[in-house]
């Protein structure tokens, strides 16, 4: 289960839309084991495939109590088909390093998605479950939750790592 790179913000991939899974075959296992590895050793709460460059809709959600555990859920193909009730809370991203903003979302989902083998699944998620499938489906359709905040963060958010992608290359280059 290799580890993989984790595309970072501003990479165009992270505004691409993912394509439907068609083929449930050893490479999507492959791609979820990969993907669940890379979210641990992050770590991460969850984890969709184009944060590891693969335009494909898929899902890992981490599921562990604490980090003694490895437990995590996969979802292929998910929709959201039914939200409740609003959340506010602090949010982070993989692909947004080092920034963590408050949050709108619904407090409930109700979720449709397949298995590894294609099997039709139904999820309910509530709280910080709900919160982060939300964010990773907003990943399958290029969005990123910079996206669903004020363009006055957003803009003070990308400046500072404009900045700090600056630096990282001064350091590089010196
Ligand atoms: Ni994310």
């Amino acid at each position: 289960m290799p580890k993989k790179e984790i595309v970072t913000y501003p990479n165009p991939l992270l505004k691409k839309k993912s394509k439907q899974v068609t083929a449930f075959d050893n490479k999507l296992k492959q791609l979820v084991s990969d993907m669940a590895e890379t979210m641990f050793a992050a770590p991460g709460s969850g984890l969709a495939a184009v944060q590891i460059g693969v335009l494909l809709r898929v899902v890992v959600m981490n599921m562990s109590k604490d980090e003694n555990e490895n437990k995590y859920l996969e979802l292929i193909n998910p929709v959201i088909s039914e939200e409740e009730g609003t959340q506010v809370d602090e949010e982070g991203c993989l692909s947004v390093p080092e920034y963590f903003t408050k949050v709108k979302r619904a407090k409930k989902v109700k979720v449709h998605a397949l298995d590894l083998n294609g099997n039709e699944l139904k999820y309910e998620f509530e709280d910080w479950s709900a919160r982060v499938i939300q964010h990773e489906v907003d990943h399958l359709n290029g969005k990123l939750f910079l996206d669903r905040i004020s363009s006055l963060k957003r803009n003070l958010y990308k400046k500072r790592r404009k900045k700090e992608l600056r630096e990282q290359k001064e350091q590089k280059a010196g």
